[in-house]
């Protein structure tokens, strides 16, 4: 059984992914799709309500995104977001003009008349603007449902024709009730019962799994971050022993980490797990590697190198299966003046493999292709793996790789794993673990003069690196409690070997990245 679909029809804002999110919240499944998919296209997948996301450009510059006013006659309630607002006013003889004076931030809207999309919702409230152009003159047929301050038009409708319009963005949460305005626009408006729930997603899955594969085998990569153990414990429940992941451990990984995978895999799971211990392999491969470039691609290489093989040597009959997860597949519709063409797609697939030519397997299986980052952690959760995978933070492929500045040994590993393995460990008992995005120690390759009793030491000096961050393009460096850092200072040169003297981090990205290489 299909779920009922709402479509976020997106027209380059950088909200579009956070609008689908928010409407699955709200329990109501929801893919985006770009703004110029054919109309036949979109009534073909039957979507119950279609919400315009905003976007950078003015609705008169020449390559701005539009949309036929088709759309608005094939009868599925419609609602604009800011430029999604502002195409429904001028697709429909409406006018759009500059602003008078541009609203950004927090700005108090009043309700005029009443709406659906208002219900239960204080006549005043604080939503989230952003915007240089204005619905100047309404389309026929509407009315005004919210004004602001320096703004007529803050929201309009035409109920008869469920077509609702507001130019602020109920997405964010800074807009106070925006969960509730888009709540009431699915299921006051376009009536969605609410059939989106991760309980029925894994049973339905599973479901779907079984039914594919048969009695067939899948093999699936497994790296141990978020998405490929959720996809393991999926494809496990599904079809057990059929089931073979392949995890390859080139000992870069963070102390005891390999061994946690194999332990909650081979324990908790029903299925076939084939770890490869290649660490040696690895530091051949790396002896003398020094610029962090060649070392990266040194350890990619070798990693699929050693995957492939091992996959070669499995069989290749039955299906390949991957993590990959929704943000991976999205084509952005970034139609717009600054650049792009009004045809260019972007395409992001971090997840996805690349299979040598010799590798045919019968088909590719991504159970999470439909879901998103924290989508995937619930299904995680309900499938009980543990906290420490479903809610790991970002990691490297290249591993601790990246955080040994200079040649990589079995020595400087090992110090690190020590050093790191400290860190978390006084994070975890300080409380502030949630508000850190990401932390973790660096070996700088640096060794320093130090005293202990009464010997004179040249050990290594290791660095600490905690961040704050919503989308790792922009990151500030944590604020850690003073007494939290001596304690970490203290553990490290006290417990850790080889290790003398430590210092904290304090950039910012920019211009520093999160990782040192
Ligand atoms: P940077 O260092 O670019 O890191 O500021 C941003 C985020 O990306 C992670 N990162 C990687 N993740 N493969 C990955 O899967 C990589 O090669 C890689 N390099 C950096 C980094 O940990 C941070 O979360």
């Amino acid at each position: 059984m299909k779920n009922q679909l709402c479509i976020v029809l997106d027209f380059g804002g950088q909200y579009n992914q956070l609008i689908a999110r928010r409407v699955r919240e709200c329990g109501v499944y929801c893919e985006i799709k770009r703004f110029d998919t054919p109309i036949e296209e979109i009534k073909a997948l039957n979507p119950m309500g279609i919400i315009f996301t905003g976007g950078p450009n003015s609705v008169y510059d020449e390559n701005s995104p539009h949309i036929s006013a088709e759309i608005f006659e094939i009868g599925v309630p419609i609602l604009g977001l800011c430029y999604g607002c502002q195409i429904v006013a001028y697709t429909l003889g409406g006018k759009v003009e500059p602003c008078i004076k541009s609203e950004f931030g927090k700005i108090e809207i009043t309700q005029q008349n009443e709406s659906p999309l208002f219900k239960d919702i204080p006549e005043k409230n604080i939503v989230w603007m952003s915007h240089n152009d204005y619905v100047s003159k309404l389309p026929d047929g509407f009315h005004v449902t919210a004004i602001s301050a320096d703004c007529p038009c803050a929201g309009f409708e035409n109920p008869d024709r469920k077509l609702y319009a507001l130019q602020f963005h109920p997405e964010v949460t800074h807009s106070e009730y925006g969960k509730n305005i888009l709540r009431n626009f699915l299921y006051e408006v376009c009536e969605f019962s609410g059939d989106w729930v991760m309980d029925d997603f894994i049973e339905t899955t599973v479901k779907q799994l079984r039914e594919k594969i048969g009695n067939k085998k899948v093999i699936l990569g497994l790296s141990g971050g978020v998405d490929s153990s959720v996809a393991a414990g999926l494809l496990s429940r599904a079809v057990g022993k059929q089931l073979t992941c392949v995890f390859v451990d080139q000992g870069l990984m963070r102390k005891d980490e390999g061994d946690f995978v194999e332990e909650t895999f081979t324990k908790l799971f029903d299925m076939n797990f084939v770890r490869i211990n290649c660490q040696k392999q690895f530091l051949e491969k790396l002896k003398g590697v020094t610029d962090p470039e060649r070392k990266r691609k040194t350890i990619g290489t070798e990693f699929y190198n050693v995957f492939w093989n091992k996959i070669r040597e499995q069989g290749t009959d039955g299906f390949f299966a991957q993590g990959t997860i929704y943000p991976d597949r999205i084509e952005s519709g970034k139609g717009n003046s600054a650049g792009h063409g009004s045809t260019a797609v972007i395409k992001t697939h971090h997840n996805m493999v690349e299979m040598p030519e010799d590798i045919k397997f019968d088909g590719v299986i991504e159970p999470l292709g439909d879901l998103f980052k924290d989508e995937v952690r619930q299904v995680g959760e309900k499938l009980g793996i543990p906290y420490e995978l479903v809610w790991r933070q970002p990691f490297p492929g290249p591993g601790l790789g990246v955080r040994i500045i200079g040649e990589i040994t079995e020595e400087k590993i090992k110090v690190l794993q020590e050093a790191d393995a400290v860190f978390r460990d006084e994070i975890a008992k300080s409380g502030i673990e949630n508000q850190l995005k990401q932390f973790f120690a660096v070996l700088p390759d640096v060794k320093t003069v130090g005293v202990m009793g009464d010997h004179r030491t040249y050990d290594h000096l290791i660095a600490i690196r905690a961040i704050t961050t919503d989308d790792f393009m922009t990151a500030d460096w944590a604020r850690i409690p003073y007494d939290v850092l001596a304690r970490v200072s203290n553990r490290i040169c006290n417990e850790v070997e080889h290790v003398n003297r430590v210092v904290y981090d304090i950039t910012s990205k920019p211009p520093g990245t999160v990782e040192w290489e």
